[in-house]
């Protein structure tokens, strides 16, 4: 069954750049009730972004956000069942912090943790307090990456670590208590090094597929090449699809809402997101960066794919969507994320084939 999980609202205006859309502000409470819900949905998982500074303009887009890790235990403490991710910037903590940090949540949260990991793409983000992000960390972030996770998982797997590297040195590095099971490691490549990285350390890579709308098979090429770097390193590693729902009874009313938030897209924070990703003079086509530069082409509140209509037809898109051949799940974002998750719950995904097998067999006893 095609995995489902949220991406929650840790920063302000959720995925939305603009002025028109819910504002989203920030907390424990708000993203507590968003993941116990999807728990009580029955929903895979729940996963935070870190982001350290918002952009500029009038909607004031992730301006205002929680840490993830704190945020994640959290969650953990009041949660059952739900695998959780916190995302680590690995340039503002050692390795061995980290992996002490999803030691001790793994201990609120047995088996449930893993860590989504972040090379940082937004300069002053990083330059605000004193760290840089220079065309050789753009160049070597993935490299970067590669050693901050072999040391995690030594210290997970074996309690210590004496790993030497261009980045790292350790030094009979301890760790204990040791996790009670294996730590999931994502990313979010979206260029061939950074699906190379996951493939080679990760376990799953989230990928977009465009700012298109109620388009079903954008995905597959990027499927396809995460499935060729899993292919090449021999580890089976699966792409997730990073998707956007605005739903409502009916068409009219959810295309009601996105020509709300188109009307208040918030060109200031536009350009600030292309002034920033273009600082990457590494980034080639097809990377993160380039198309978060491209965005103020055609400007729209979000660069992700959209689902846009009534619940019975945002049902079949993601069932098509679950089709495409080797995905291996899809991570939802809303609008407004108290509403949305009632309406996936109650209203799309009981809808929906590939989550309820029941539906198929209806179907084909039909
Ligand atoms: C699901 C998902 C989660 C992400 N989380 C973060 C995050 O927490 N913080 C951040 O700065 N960037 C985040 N990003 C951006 C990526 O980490 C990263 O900058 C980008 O995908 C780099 O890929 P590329 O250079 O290989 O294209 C995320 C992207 C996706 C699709």
């Amino acid at each position: 069954m095609t995995k489902i999980g949220v991406f929650i609202p840790i920063g302000s205006r959720g995925w939305l750049i603009s002025t028109t859309s819910p504002m989203t502000m920030p907390s424990f409470d708000l993203n507590k009730t968003v993941v116990q819900r999807a728990e009580h949905y029955g929903l895979d998982f729940a996963l935070s972004m870190i982001k350290l500074r918002g952009y500029n303009g009038p909607s004031e887009y992730w301006v205002h956000n929680l840490e993830s890790f704190t945020l994640m235990a959290g969650l953990a403490a009041v949660t059952k069942k739900i695998q959780l991710f916190a995302s680590v910037a690995m340039l503002t903590m050692p390795p061995a912090l980290v992996a002490r940090m999803a030691s001790t949540i793994d201990s609120i949260a047995p088996g449930r943790f893993g860590i989504n990991m972040v090379t940082g793409w937004q300069p002053k983000e990083y330059q605000q307090m004193g760290l840089e992000l220079t065309p050789e960390h753009f160049s070597r972030r993935y490299d970067y990456a590669s050693e901050y996770v072999q040391i995690m998982r030594d210290l997970w797997t074996t309690g210590v670590s004496d790993f030497k590297g261009d980045f790292f040195q350790m030094d009979d590095c301890k760790l204990s208590p040791r996790p009670s099971a294996h730590i999931p490691v994502v990313g979010a490549g979206q260029s061939e090094r950074g699906m190379q990285f996951v493939a080679e350390y990760g376990d799953y890579n989230f990928i977009g597929a465009g700012g298109d709308m109620n388009q079903t098979t954008g995905a597959r090429d990027m499927v396809a090449k995460v499935e060729a770097a899993a292919r090449k390193s021999g580890r089976d590693t699966g792409a997730f699809l990073l998707l956007m729902i605005i739903a409502d009874r009916t068409d009219e009313m959810a295309f009601a809402k996105w020509d709300l938030y188109k009307q208040g897209t918030d060109i200031e924070a536009l350009e600030w997101q292309a002034s920033q990703a273009g600082q990457d003079t590494v980034a080639k086509e097809g990377s993160t960066a380039s198309a978060l530069v491209r965005q103020i082409q055609n400007p729209q509140p979000t660069g992700l794919l959209k689902l846009v209509g009534s619940y019975e037809k945002v049902a079949a898109m993601l069932d098509d969507i679950a089709m495409t051949p080797g995905l291996k799940g899809i991570m939802l974002t809303f609008d407004d994320f108290i509403v949305g998750m009632e309406q996936f719950g109650e209203h799309i995904q009981p809808l929906m084939k590939t989550r309820n097998p029941t539906l198929q067999t209806e179907k084909t006893a039909a």
